[in-house]
């Protein structure tokens, strides 16, 4: 399934022999970004602690895959947490890909601690869950596969909480990898549905080579999911569009068609005890014709 991400050639098993070069592992999960071995070696510094959850832009990594409901907030809040059941970003995006996508493999691109990736194979597809972070697809591998069982919760400052892992391990129709969502490890058109997160808050200045990217990885006739939790990029010009219309404007100009949408979709994290965040996403379905 994987690509050389320098010659974009085959590999056989992790080596090109394009490039004459052999892609290493990190506890099993390949690393197929053009240059691995300046990860491999900053991981192999002794004074590292690998994986890092703190290098992550999540507190921990069990509460991203809770529904708010699960959340355990306090008083008036934990009532309207509970109301909202199990809508997610995630939930709405993974009813959009069981719509509109055709039968066939799936990829959680950007995949984090893997929230993605883990509603993508219960939804009966194989998935792939990459991202260029090494730390979180190791986090996401263990956690998702049982070899992480019991996880720490931020509480307080510097206070941590132990939770068992509420998922149970998934064993089968998972592969993970670390990649640049900018020179993807894939051959063109290898997912029937591909999944970006919110791609304008996560991929900064790429994002634009990121969506060619993951266009491209669509087959025809596949999807493509994408959202935007309206995070703070900086300030913003007066009467700058939104970031959902930029990304319409900008999945439309690579030929893609809207063929779903949901706005104003509850995103809630819990930092610790006191401290939540709620964003109201965007989530967007395009199909590849
Ligand atoms: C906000 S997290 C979203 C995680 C997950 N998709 C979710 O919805 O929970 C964004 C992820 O995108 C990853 N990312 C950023 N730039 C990337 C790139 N060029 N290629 C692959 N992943 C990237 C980050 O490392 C991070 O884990």
């Amino acid at each position: 399934m994987f690509i050389c991400p320098r010659t974009r050639g085959p590999l056989s098993g992790l080596y090109s022999e394009r490039a004459h070069f052999t892609y290493p592992t990190v506890d099993g999960v390949p690393i197929l970004l053009p240059d691995p071995r300046s990860l491999v070696d900053r991981l192999q510094d002794p004074g590292q602690t690998f994986p890092d959850l703190t290098r992550l832009s999540v507190p921990d990594a069990v509460t991203p895959h809770l529904p708010p409901s699960m959340l355990g907030a306090p008083s008036g809040l934990g009532q309207w947490f509970t109301q909202l059941g199990e809508e997610t970003p995630e939930a709405v995006v993974v009813s959009f890909g069981s719509r509109h996508a055709p039968p066939g493999p799936a990829l959680d691109l950007g995949c984090g601690v893997g929230v993605l990736a883990r509603r993508m194979v219960a939804s009966g597809r194989m998935t792939w869950a990459m991202d260029i972070r090494a730390d979180a697809v190791v986090t996401a591998k263990r956690l998702l596969t049982g070899q992480m069982n019991v996880a720490l919760i931020p509480t307080h400052r510097q206070g941590t909480r132990r939770v068992k892992v509420p998922f149970k391990p998934i064993l089968t129709d998972l592969a993970f990898c670390v990649g640049d969502a900018t020179l993807p490890p894939f051959a063109p058109e290898s997912f029937s549905w591909v999944d970006m997160g919110d791609v304008l808050d996560t991929y900064g200045e790429s994002a634009p080579e990121a969506m060619v990217e993951a266009t491209a990885l669509v087959q025809h006739g596949g999807v493509l999911t994408v959202a935007t939790g309206y995070g703070s990029l900086g300030a913003a010009g007066e009467g700058s569009p939104g970031p959902d219309e930029e990304l319409l404007e900008a999945m439309t100009a690579l030929g893609l068609v809207l063929v779903d949408q949901r706005d104003r979709v509850p995103w809630v994290s819990r930092d610790y005890d006191r401290s939540w965040r709620i964003r109201f996403s965007h989530c967007m379905a395009f199909r590849k014709n």
